[in-house]
Protein backbone atom coordinates (compact mmCIF):
# COMPACT_ATOMS: atom_id res chain seq x y z
CA UNK A 1 0.00 0.00 0.00
CA UNK A 2 1.53 3.43 -0.96
CA UNK A 3 0.90 6.23 1.39
CA UNK A 4 0.51 9.69 -0.02
CA UNK A 5 -0.40 12.83 1.94
CA UNK A 6 -2.24 16.07 0.26
CA UNK A 7 -1.74 19.01 1.77
CA UNK A 8 -3.50 22.20 0.69
CA UNK A 9 -4.89 25.43 1.96
CA UNK A 10 -8.58 24.62 0.43
CA UNK A 11 -10.87 21.72 -0.50
CA UNK A 12 -13.95 21.19 -1.51
CA UNK A 13 -16.87 20.78 0.90
CA UNK A 14 -14.90 22.05 3.37
CA UNK A 15 -13.32 25.60 2.27
CA UNK A 16 -13.63 26.95 -0.95
CA UNK A 17 -11.97 30.09 -3.13
CA UNK A 18 -10.91 28.40 -6.52
CA UNK A 19 -10.71 25.16 -8.28
CA UNK A 20 -7.97 24.50 -6.12
CA UNK A 21 -10.53 23.17 -3.49
CA UNK A 22 -12.62 21.80 -6.24
CA UNK A 23 -9.57 19.39 -7.23
CA UNK A 24 -8.30 18.44 -3.95
CA UNK A 25 -11.52 17.61 -2.90
CA UNK A 26 -12.31 15.17 -5.59
CA UNK A 27 -9.48 13.69 -6.84
CA UNK A 28 -8.18 11.32 -3.78
CA UNK A 29 -11.57 9.30 -3.74
CA UNK A 30 -10.72 8.36 -7.25
CA UNK A 31 -7.44 6.24 -6.17
CA UNK A 32 -7.14 2.89 -6.16
CA UNK A 33 -8.14 2.40 -2.71
CA UNK A 34 -6.33 -1.38 -2.40
CA UNK A 35 -3.22 0.76 -4.03
CA UNK A 36 -3.03 3.97 -2.67
CA UNK A 37 -3.91 5.36 0.47
CA UNK A 38 -4.88 9.18 0.00
CA UNK A 39 -4.71 11.57 2.78
CA UNK A 40 -5.59 15.31 2.92
CA UNK A 41 -4.49 18.05 5.67
CA UNK A 42 -5.79 21.38 5.87
CA UNK A 43 -5.95 24.29 8.10
CA UNK A 44 -8.94 24.39 10.45
CA UNK A 45 -10.09 28.11 9.41
CA UNK A 46 -12.88 29.67 12.02
CA UNK A 47 -14.46 29.86 8.92
CA UNK A 48 -15.59 25.93 7.69
CA UNK A 49 -18.83 25.96 8.49
CA UNK A 50 -20.28 24.28 11.88
CA UNK A 51 -21.55 21.44 10.29
CA UNK A 52 -18.30 20.10 9.04
CA UNK A 53 -16.20 21.88 12.47
CA UNK A 54 -19.10 19.81 14.63
CA UNK A 55 -17.90 16.33 12.96
CA UNK A 56 -13.92 16.33 13.41
CA UNK A 57 -12.81 14.28 16.12
CA UNK A 58 -9.81 15.83 18.31
CA UNK A 59 -6.89 13.75 18.02
CA UNK A 60 -3.72 15.40 20.04
CA UNK A 61 -2.03 18.75 20.11
CA UNK A 62 1.58 20.14 20.92
CA UNK A 63 3.77 23.17 20.64
CA UNK A 64 6.16 23.64 17.96
CA UNK A 65 8.87 26.08 17.54
CA UNK A 66 8.48 28.51 14.35
CA UNK A 67 11.64 30.87 14.39
CA UNK A 68 11.91 31.92 16.97
CA UNK A 69 8.11 31.46 18.07
CA UNK A 70 6.43 28.98 20.13
CA UNK A 71 2.85 27.97 18.31
CA UNK A 72 0.01 25.65 19.68
CA UNK A 73 -0.95 22.74 17.35
CA UNK A 74 -3.84 21.01 17.52
CA UNK A 75 -4.90 17.96 15.35
CA UNK A 76 -8.31 17.08 14.18
CA UNK A 77 -9.47 14.05 12.02
CA UNK A 78 -12.41 13.29 10.57
CA UNK A 79 -13.53 10.58 7.55
CA UNK A 80 -15.64 11.75 4.58
CA UNK A 81 -16.87 10.19 1.51
CA UNK A 82 -13.97 7.42 2.03
CA UNK A 83 -11.22 9.66 2.42
CA UNK A 84 -9.31 10.70 5.68
CA UNK A 85 -8.74 14.50 5.95
CA UNK A 86 -6.67 16.03 9.30
CA UNK A 87 -7.08 19.18 10.14
CA UNK A 88 -4.63 21.76 11.72
CA UNK A 89 -5.89 23.91 14.60
CA UNK A 90 -4.37 26.99 15.70
CA UNK A 91 -6.56 29.80 16.15
CA UNK A 92 -4.20 32.65 16.20
CA UNK A 93 -3.70 31.85 12.33
CA UNK A 94 -7.28 30.58 11.18
CA UNK A 95 -9.56 32.12 13.19
CA UNK A 96 -10.11 35.21 10.31
CA UNK A 97 -13.48 35.30 8.08
CA UNK A 98 -11.55 33.98 5.29
CA UNK A 99 -9.07 31.27 4.22
CA UNK A 100 -6.60 34.11 2.82
CA UNK A 101 -6.14 37.90 4.10
CA UNK A 102 -3.18 40.02 3.86
CA UNK A 103 -0.13 38.77 2.13
CA UNK A 104 2.06 39.23 5.02
CA UNK A 105 -0.31 37.51 7.53
CA UNK A 106 -0.84 34.49 5.11
CA UNK A 107 2.94 34.24 4.91
CA UNK A 108 3.41 33.65 8.15
CA UNK A 109 0.02 31.25 8.65
CA UNK A 110 1.34 28.41 5.59
CA UNK A 111 4.76 28.93 7.22
CA UNK A 112 3.04 27.93 9.82
CA UNK A 113 0.85 25.21 8.24
CA UNK A 114 3.70 23.77 6.03
CA UNK A 115 5.92 23.20 9.30
CA UNK A 116 3.09 21.83 11.41
CA UNK A 117 2.27 19.05 8.40
CA UNK A 118 5.52 17.76 8.65
CA UNK A 119 5.56 17.58 12.82
CA UNK A 120 2.30 15.79 13.34
CA UNK A 121 2.91 12.92 11.38
CA UNK A 122 5.02 11.14 13.78
CA UNK A 123 2.30 11.96 16.33
CA UNK A 124 -0.67 10.61 14.08
CA UNK A 125 1.97 7.91 13.13
CA UNK A 126 1.32 8.12 9.46
CA UNK A 127 4.48 8.26 7.76
CA UNK A 128 3.57 9.01 3.94
CA UNK A 129 6.02 7.47 0.82
CA UNK A 130 5.04 10.79 -0.89
CA UNK A 131 4.28 14.00 0.24
CA UNK A 132 1.63 16.03 -2.76
CA UNK A 133 2.11 19.90 -1.92
CA UNK A 134 -0.50 22.55 -3.70
CA UNK A 135 0.80 25.82 -4.62
CA UNK A 136 2.65 28.70 -2.65
CA UNK A 137 0.54 28.04 0.57
CA UNK A 138 2.53 24.25 0.65
CA UNK A 139 5.94 25.48 -0.84
CA UNK A 140 7.81 25.25 2.19
CA UNK A 141 7.01 21.76 2.89
CA UNK A 142 9.84 20.73 0.56
CA UNK A 143 11.98 22.72 1.48
CA UNK A 144 11.58 22.30 5.70
CA UNK A 145 11.70 18.41 4.43
CA UNK A 146 15.23 19.29 3.05
CA UNK A 147 15.77 21.03 5.63
CA UNK A 148 15.79 20.13 9.73
CA UNK A 149 13.71 16.62 8.97
CA UNK A 150 15.95 15.36 6.87
CA UNK A 151 18.16 14.47 10.19
CA UNK A 152 15.30 12.53 11.60
CA UNK A 153 14.86 8.51 10.95
CA UNK A 154 11.39 9.02 10.31
CA UNK A 155 11.36 11.54 7.71
CA UNK A 156 13.97 9.59 5.58
CA UNK A 157 13.14 8.98 2.06
CA UNK A 158 9.91 10.29 1.84
CA UNK A 159 9.53 12.04 -1.75
CA UNK A 160 7.74 15.06 -2.02
CA UNK A 161 5.42 16.46 -5.37
CA UNK A 162 4.69 19.90 -6.26
CA UNK A 163 1.48 21.02 -7.89
CA UNK A 164 1.12 24.23 -9.45
CA UNK A 165 -2.65 25.39 -10.19
CA UNK A 166 -1.71 28.44 -10.58
CA UNK A 167 1.73 29.60 -11.26
CA UNK A 168 0.57 34.13 -10.98
CA UNK A 169 0.72 33.59 -6.96
CA UNK A 170 3.93 32.57 -5.43
CA UNK A 171 4.13 33.61 -1.78
CA UNK A 172 6.61 36.44 -1.99
CA UNK A 173 8.03 39.34 0.48
CA UNK A 174 11.48 40.51 1.36
CA UNK A 175 14.11 38.24 2.17
CA UNK A 176 14.37 39.46 5.62
CA UNK A 177 10.96 38.98 6.70
CA UNK A 178 10.70 36.03 4.81
CA UNK A 179 13.83 34.52 6.63
CA UNK A 180 12.73 35.77 10.22
CA UNK A 181 9.38 34.11 9.85
CA UNK A 182 10.46 30.43 8.31
CA UNK A 183 13.51 30.28 9.80
CA UNK A 184 15.44 28.96 7.46
CA UNK A 185 19.02 29.66 6.81
CA UNK A 186 21.19 31.63 4.55
CA UNK A 187 21.91 29.08 2.96
CA UNK A 188 18.34 28.52 1.59
CA UNK A 189 17.96 32.31 0.60
CA UNK A 190 20.50 32.35 -2.93
CA UNK A 191 19.01 33.08 -5.99
CA UNK A 192 19.05 29.01 -7.43
CA UNK A 193 17.30 28.38 -4.00
CA UNK A 194 13.80 30.68 -2.71
CA UNK A 195 15.70 34.12 -3.44
CA UNK A 196 13.94 36.35 -6.01
CA UNK A 197 16.20 39.11 -6.77
CA UNK A 198 15.30 41.18 -2.92
CA UNK A 199 12.36 38.54 -2.13
CA UNK A 200 12.15 35.00 -0.48
CA UNK A 201 9.12 32.97 -2.52
CA UNK A 202 8.02 30.37 -1.20
CA UNK A 203 6.55 28.06 -4.13
CA UNK A 204 10.16 28.46 -5.74
CA UNK A 205 11.18 27.34 -2.71
CA UNK A 206 8.88 23.82 -3.47
CA UNK A 207 9.70 24.13 -6.97
CA UNK A 208 13.38 23.86 -6.32
CA UNK A 209 13.48 20.68 -3.93
CA UNK A 210 10.15 18.98 -4.79
CA UNK A 211 11.55 15.79 -6.75
CA UNK A 212 9.05 16.26 -9.31
CA UNK A 213 6.82 18.96 -10.32
CA UNK A 214 3.06 19.31 -12.19
CA UNK A 215 0.98 21.31 -13.74
CA UNK A 216 -2.90 20.72 -14.40
CA UNK A 217 -2.54 20.81 -18.19
CA UNK A 218 0.11 19.96 -20.42
CA UNK A 219 -0.33 23.00 -22.53
CA UNK A 220 0.18 25.18 -19.47
CA UNK A 221 3.20 23.08 -18.50
CA UNK A 222 4.55 23.83 -22.28
CA UNK A 223 3.47 27.58 -21.70
CA UNK A 224 5.25 28.39 -18.57
CA UNK A 225 8.68 27.84 -19.76
CA UNK A 226 7.81 30.91 -21.48
CA UNK A 227 8.66 34.66 -20.09
CA UNK A 228 4.85 35.16 -21.08
CA UNK A 229 3.35 32.37 -18.83
CA UNK A 230 6.50 31.86 -16.39
CA UNK A 231 5.80 34.75 -13.56
CA UNK A 232 9.50 34.93 -13.45
CA UNK A 233 10.08 31.53 -12.79
CA UNK A 234 10.19 30.15 -16.84
CA UNK A 235 13.99 30.12 -16.24
CA UNK A 236 13.74 27.06 -13.42
CA UNK A 237 10.78 25.91 -14.96
CA UNK A 238 13.23 25.02 -18.24
CA UNK A 239 15.75 23.95 -15.82
CA UNK A 240 13.63 21.55 -14.16
CA UNK A 241 11.72 20.62 -17.53
CA UNK A 242 12.62 16.95 -16.97
CA UNK A 243 10.96 16.76 -13.82
CA UNK A 244 7.80 18.69 -14.68
CA UNK A 245 4.28 17.00 -16.10
CA UNK A 246 1.05 18.30 -17.09
CA UNK A 247 -2.19 15.99 -15.84
CA UNK A 248 -5.30 18.03 -16.69
CA UNK A 249 -7.76 18.27 -14.03
CA UNK A 250 -10.98 16.59 -14.30
CA UNK A 251 -14.10 17.29 -12.10
CA UNK A 252 -16.56 15.18 -9.68
CA UNK A 253 -18.51 13.29 -12.02
CA UNK A 254 -21.10 12.58 -9.32
CA UNK A 255 -21.37 16.26 -8.34
CA UNK A 256 -21.72 17.19 -11.74
CA UNK A 257 -24.52 15.26 -13.63
CA UNK A 258 -27.02 16.62 -15.51
CA UNK A 259 -29.38 13.37 -15.17
CA UNK A 260 -29.18 13.79 -11.30
CA UNK A 261 -28.13 17.18 -10.24
CA UNK A 262 -30.78 17.71 -7.39
CA UNK A 263 -29.94 21.65 -7.68
CA UNK A 264 -31.29 22.22 -11.46
CA UNK A 265 -34.57 22.57 -12.39
CA UNK A 266 -34.98 19.89 -14.42
CA UNK A 267 -32.59 16.54 -15.44
CA UNK A 268 -31.49 15.26 -18.66
CA UNK A 269 -29.32 13.41 -20.63
CA UNK A 270 -27.40 12.92 -23.84
CA UNK A 271 -30.75 11.71 -25.20
CA UNK A 272 -33.20 13.88 -23.65
CA UNK A 273 -31.43 17.42 -23.63
CA UNK A 274 -33.01 19.14 -26.91
CA UNK A 275 -36.91 18.64 -25.05
CA UNK A 276 -35.75 19.24 -21.43
CA UNK A 277 -32.31 20.72 -21.07
CA UNK A 278 -34.47 24.34 -22.39
CA UNK A 279 -36.83 23.84 -18.78
CA UNK A 280 -33.73 25.13 -16.92
CA UNK A 281 -33.31 28.02 -19.26
CA UNK A 282 -36.79 29.25 -18.87
CA UNK A 283 -37.06 28.66 -14.96
CA UNK A 284 -34.02 30.06 -14.65
CA UNK A 285 -35.00 33.52 -16.77
CA UNK A 286 -38.30 33.07 -13.96
CA UNK A 287 -35.56 32.88 -11.07
CA UNK A 288 -33.50 35.94 -12.01
CA UNK A 289 -36.18 38.34 -13.48
CA UNK A 290 -34.68 38.12 -16.97
CA UNK A 291 -37.34 38.46 -19.90
CA UNK A 292 -38.84 34.33 -20.53
CA UNK A 293 -38.02 33.61 -23.96
CA UNK A 294 -36.93 29.97 -24.61
CA UNK A 295 -35.47 30.61 -27.70
CA UNK A 296 -33.23 33.32 -26.67
CA UNK A 297 -29.52 32.59 -26.96
CA UNK A 298 -28.17 32.73 -23.21
CA UNK A 299 -24.76 32.95 -22.59
CA UNK A 300 -23.35 32.20 -19.00
CA UNK A 301 -20.07 33.36 -17.18
CA UNK A 302 -18.52 31.89 -13.96
CA UNK A 303 -15.76 32.27 -12.14
CA UNK A 304 -13.49 34.34 -9.88
CA UNK A 305 -13.67 38.07 -11.38
CA UNK A 306 -10.04 38.90 -11.89
CA UNK A 307 -7.60 39.84 -15.32
CA UNK A 308 -6.89 36.09 -15.48
CA UNK A 309 -10.37 35.25 -16.84
CA UNK A 310 -10.09 37.74 -19.62
CA UNK A 311 -12.29 40.03 -18.60
CA UNK A 312 -10.67 43.07 -19.78
CA UNK A 313 -11.51 41.77 -23.38
CA UNK A 314 -15.14 41.45 -22.44
CA UNK A 315 -14.97 45.03 -20.77
CA UNK A 316 -14.46 46.10 -24.38
CA UNK A 317 -17.14 44.74 -26.48
CA UNK A 318 -19.50 44.21 -24.09
CA UNK A 319 -21.60 46.94 -24.65
CA UNK A 320 -21.95 45.91 -28.62
CA UNK A 321 -22.47 42.20 -27.71
CA UNK A 322 -25.49 43.31 -25.80
CA UNK A 323 -27.10 44.87 -28.56
CA UNK A 324 -27.09 40.93 -30.17
CA UNK A 325 -29.96 38.96 -30.04
CA UNK A 326 -28.30 37.07 -26.21
CA UNK A 327 -28.74 36.55 -22.73
CA UNK A 328 -25.70 37.04 -20.19
CA UNK A 329 -25.98 35.65 -16.87
CA UNK A 330 -22.81 36.11 -14.38
CA UNK A 331 -21.85 34.84 -11.24
CA UNK A 332 -18.99 35.76 -8.75
CA UNK A 333 -16.84 37.68 -6.89
CA UNK A 334 -13.55 39.54 -7.47
CA UNK A 335 -12.30 42.68 -8.46
CA UNK A 336 -14.21 45.63 -7.58
CA UNK A 337 -14.08 47.53 -11.67
CA UNK A 338 -15.55 43.84 -12.84
CA UNK A 339 -18.13 43.67 -10.01
CA UNK A 340 -19.47 46.99 -10.38
CA UNK A 341 -19.00 46.66 -14.54
CA UNK A 342 -21.42 43.51 -14.24
CA UNK A 343 -24.24 45.34 -11.99
CA UNK A 344 -23.93 48.43 -14.55
CA UNK A 345 -25.44 45.96 -17.19
CA UNK A 346 -27.68 44.20 -15.28
CA UNK A 347 -29.11 47.91 -14.25
CA UNK A 348 -28.87 48.84 -17.91
CA UNK A 349 -30.35 45.66 -19.59
CA UNK A 350 -32.11 44.38 -17.14
CA UNK A 351 -34.38 42.01 -19.08
CA UNK A 352 -31.38 39.88 -20.72
CA UNK A 353 -28.88 40.86 -18.35
CA UNK A 354 -28.20 38.92 -14.86
CA UNK A 355 -25.16 39.88 -12.37
CA UNK A 356 -25.07 37.67 -9.41
CA UNK A 357 -21.70 38.76 -7.49
CA UNK A 358 -21.90 36.51 -4.87
CA UNK A 359 -20.80 33.01 -4.58
CA UNK A 360 -23.37 30.09 -4.57
CA UNK A 361 -23.08 26.66 -5.48
CA UNK A 362 -26.17 25.88 -6.33
CA UNK A 363 -26.77 29.25 -8.47
CA UNK A 364 -23.55 27.80 -10.60
CA UNK A 365 -25.28 24.47 -11.37
CA UNK A 366 -28.32 25.89 -12.40
CA UNK A 367 -26.31 28.34 -15.01
CA UNK A 368 -24.24 25.61 -16.29
CA UNK A 369 -27.71 23.75 -16.92
CA UNK A 370 -29.58 26.72 -18.44
CA UNK A 371 -27.52 28.37 -20.75
CA UNK A 372 -26.67 27.44 -24.28
CA UNK A 373 -23.27 28.44 -23.77
CA UNK A 374 -20.43 29.23 -21.53
CA UNK A 375 -17.69 32.47 -22.21
CA UNK A 376 -14.19 31.86 -20.58
CA UNK A 377 -11.69 34.03 -22.55
CA UNK A 378 -8.97 33.75 -20.18
CA UNK A 379 -5.55 35.36 -20.46
CA UNK A 380 -3.76 32.15 -18.97
CA UNK A 381 -5.93 29.24 -16.96
CA UNK A 382 -3.46 26.09 -16.05
CA UNK A 383 -6.42 23.93 -16.52
CA UNK A 384 -9.53 25.63 -15.68
CA UNK A 385 -12.89 23.75 -14.45
CA UNK A 386 -15.67 25.40 -15.50
CA UNK A 387 -15.58 24.39 -19.23
CA UNK A 388 -15.27 21.13 -17.89
CA UNK A 389 -18.42 21.52 -16.30
CA UNK A 390 -20.07 23.36 -19.08
CA UNK A 391 -19.50 20.27 -21.59
CA UNK A 392 -20.65 17.87 -18.70
CA UNK A 393 -23.95 19.84 -19.05
CA UNK A 394 -24.19 20.15 -22.84
CA UNK A 395 -23.47 24.23 -22.35
CA UNK A 396 -20.73 25.10 -25.46
CA UNK A 397 -17.76 26.67 -24.22
CA UNK A 398 -16.38 29.40 -26.18
CA UNK A 399 -12.54 30.42 -24.93
CA UNK A 400 -9.36 31.13 -26.05
CA UNK A 401 -6.90 28.40 -26.82
CA UNK A 402 -4.62 28.56 -23.56
CA UNK A 403 -3.85 26.28 -20.86
CA UNK A 404 -5.99 23.92 -20.23
CA UNK A 405 -8.48 25.31 -22.41
CA UNK A 406 -7.11 24.43 -25.33
CA UNK A 407 -6.46 20.61 -23.90
CA UNK A 408 -9.84 19.93 -23.25
CA UNK A 409 -12.31 22.19 -25.92
CA UNK A 410 -11.97 20.96 -29.35
CA UNK A 411 -12.73 23.94 -32.05
CA UNK A 412 -16.05 23.15 -33.70
CA UNK A 413 -15.30 23.04 -37.75
CA UNK A 414 -18.56 23.36 -39.61
CA UNK A 415 -17.40 21.66 -42.43
CA UNK A 416 -16.87 18.27 -41.10
CA UNK A 417 -19.54 18.38 -38.07
CA UNK A 418 -16.72 17.94 -35.51
CA UNK A 419 -15.51 19.90 -32.39
CA UNK A 420 -16.93 20.70 -28.70
CA UNK A 421 -16.72 24.45 -28.42
CA UNK A 422 -15.38 27.66 -30.04
CA UNK A 423 -12.55 29.61 -30.09
CA UNK A 424 -10.01 32.03 -30.87
CA UNK A 425 -6.44 32.41 -30.34
CA UNK A 426 -5.29 35.69 -30.11
CA UNK A 427 -5.83 37.63 -26.87
CA UNK A 428 -7.87 40.78 -28.84
CA UNK A 429 -11.32 41.88 -28.19
CA UNK A 430 -12.67 41.39 -31.38
CA UNK A 431 -11.35 37.97 -32.31
CA UNK A 432 -13.54 37.39 -28.55
CA UNK A 433 -16.60 38.97 -29.91
CA UNK A 434 -16.05 37.71 -34.01
CA UNK A 435 -15.91 33.85 -32.04
CA UNK A 436 -19.23 34.75 -30.34
CA UNK A 437 -20.89 35.86 -33.11
CA UNK A 438 -19.81 33.08 -34.92
CA UNK A 439 -21.67 30.87 -32.34
CA UNK A 440 -25.22 33.05 -32.30
CA UNK A 441 -24.96 32.49 -35.92
CA UNK A 442 -24.55 28.26 -35.61
CA UNK A 443 -27.19 28.42 -32.48
CA UNK A 444 -29.92 30.41 -34.80
CA UNK A 445 -29.35 29.42 -38.38
CA UNK A 446 -27.83 25.81 -38.02
CA UNK A 447 -29.74 24.38 -35.37
CA UNK A 448 -29.00 20.45 -36.05
CA UNK A 449 -25.26 21.29 -36.48
CA UNK A 450 -25.16 23.30 -32.83
CA UNK A 451 -26.99 20.08 -31.36
CA UNK A 452 -25.33 17.54 -32.43
CA UNK A 453 -22.32 19.91 -30.82
CA UNK A 454 -24.14 19.56 -27.31
CA UNK A 455 -24.29 15.99 -27.75
CA UNK A 456 -20.53 15.27 -28.54
CA UNK A 457 -19.62 17.71 -25.53
CA UNK A 458 -22.33 15.90 -23.37
CA UNK A 459 -20.25 12.79 -24.53
CA UNK A 460 -16.83 13.78 -24.26
CA UNK A 461 -15.43 12.42 -20.37
CA UNK A 462 -13.80 14.70 -18.25
CA UNK A 463 -14.15 12.66 -15.06
CA UNK A 464 -11.10 12.03 -13.14
CA UNK A 465 -11.11 8.30 -14.26
CA UNK A 466 -8.30 8.77 -16.56
CA UNK A 467 -6.39 11.22 -14.74
CA UNK A 468 -6.25 9.79 -11.11
CA UNK A 469 -4.78 6.72 -13.20
CA UNK A 470 -1.60 9.11 -14.38
CA UNK A 471 -0.74 10.15 -10.85
CA UNK A 472 -1.38 6.69 -9.91
CA UNK A 473 1.37 6.06 -12.66
CA UNK A 474 3.46 9.08 -11.81
CA UNK A 475 3.72 8.08 -7.73
CA UNK A 476 4.90 4.56 -9.05
CA UNK A 477 7.54 5.91 -11.25
CA UNK A 478 9.19 7.98 -8.00
CA UNK A 479 8.49 5.04 -5.46
CA UNK A 480 10.48 2.40 -7.80
C1 LIG B 1 -6.54 27.46 -10.42
C2 LIG B 1 -6.40 27.75 -11.92
C3 LIG B 1 -7.40 26.95 -12.75
C4 LIG B 1 -7.35 25.48 -12.36
C5 LIG B 1 -7.53 25.33 -10.84
C6 LIG B 1 -7.46 23.90 -10.37
O1 LIG B 1 -7.73 28.01 -9.95
O2 LIG B 1 -6.57 29.14 -12.17
O3 LIG B 1 -7.11 27.07 -14.11
O4 LIG B 1 -8.35 24.77 -13.02
O5 LIG B 1 -6.53 26.06 -10.16
O6 LIG B 1 -6.28 23.25 -10.75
Amino acid sequence: MKKILFAASECVPFIKTGGLADVVGSLPKYFDKNKYDVRVILPKYSCIDEKWADKMEYVDHFYMDLSWRNQYVGILKMEYEGVTFYFVDNEFYFSGPTPYSDVRYDLEKFAFFSRAVLSILPIIDFRPDIIHCHDWQTGLIPVYLHDSFASNEFFRGIKSIMTIHNLKFQGVWDVETIQDIVGLSDYYFTPDKLRDYKDGNYLKGGLVYADVITTVSDTYAEEIKTPFYGEGLDGLMNARSNSLVGIVNGIDYNEYNPAKDELIFKNYDVKTFKKDKVQNKIELQKELGLKEDPDKMMIGMVGRLTDQKGLDLVACVLEEMCQDNVQFVVLGTGEERYENMFRHFDWKYAEDFSANICYSNELSHKIYAACDAFLMPSLFEPCGLSQLMSLRYGTIPIVRETGGLKDTVIPYNEYEDTGTGFSFINYNAHEMMNTVRYAEHIYYDNKKSWNAMVSRAMREDFSWKASAKQYQKLYDNLLK
